[in-house]
């Protein structure tokens, strides 16, 4: 199954994917900012045009990431099926996906802007691997410390109260017409994001028939 995870900034769609591969047979998850993060921190020419945007909670310019975003899903990894979780993020990023991707799916995790604000104030997350904790929600099993890779957790910079307003206002602007777009191939589900992690795991199971 080509899967996509659709959601605000801070809906839990990263994670979501950790649950969905072990259900979907192992299956990758793409997630464009991890990719980008990790660009920037290597300061390669993509990181270093992707951070004028990502820092001020814009969206990096279409061209960039569609390229990006093909050449991924053009590995062999990705051939039996994928999880994409935060692209599309604009219609022409799904009109360039669905020219080389049949999908599936798109999976919409619904949490209002309120509680999007709450969750972003405790996350943290770890730069190498790209897993993701909360202080209280998720906490790690060591203070800091990351449970998988042993890195150091971080705040992400982008996780300021005024950054994460300005990407949920670039949300509900540009990608969330998605679900109207998938919602017209009969190709959207929605769940509700709102229930603790194990919850929003069994909705997600349910509705995927997983
Ligand atoms: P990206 O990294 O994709 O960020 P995002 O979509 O804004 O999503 P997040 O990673 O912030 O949130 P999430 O839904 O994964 O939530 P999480 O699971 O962490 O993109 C960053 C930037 O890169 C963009 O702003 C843009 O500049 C650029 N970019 C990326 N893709 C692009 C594209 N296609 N086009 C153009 N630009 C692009 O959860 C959040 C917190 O809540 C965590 O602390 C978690 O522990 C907690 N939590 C999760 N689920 C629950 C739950 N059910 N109950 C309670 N707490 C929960």
């Amino acid at each position: 199954m080509n899967l996509i995870l659709l959601g605000a900034p801070g809906a839990g769609k990263g994670t979501l994917a950790p649950y969905l591969i072990e259900k979907m047979g192992g299956v990758p998850a793409v997630s464009t900012g991890n990719i980008l993060r990790e660009a920037v921190k290597n300061q390669t020419p993509l990181g270093v045009t992707a951070k004028q945007y990502m820092d001020k909670g814009a969206l990096v310019p279409d061209e960039v990431v569609i390229g990006m975003l093909q050449e991924r899903i053009a590995q062999p990894d990705c051939q039996r099926g994928f999880i994409l979780d935060g692209f599309p993020r604009t219609i022409p990023q799904a009109e360039a996906l669905d020219k080389v991707a049949h999908i599936d799916c798109a999976l919409s995790l619904e949490v209002p802007d309120e509680a999007i604000e709450k969750r972003m104030a405790g996350r943290r997350v770890c730069l190498k691997c790209g897993a993701t904790f909360h202080i209280e929600n998720n906490p790690p099993k060591t203070e800091g410390v990351c449970d998988v890779c042993g890195d150091a957790l971080v705040i992400r910079k982008d996780d300021q109260l005024d950054v994460v307003r300005g990407r949920l206002e670039t949300y509900h602007a540009q990608t969330e017409p998605l679900k109207d777009y998938y919602g017209a191939q009969g190709k959207l589900k929605s769940i509700d994001g709102t229930q603790g992690i194990e919850a929003t795991r069994e909705l997600a199971a349910k509705a995927l028939g997983l």
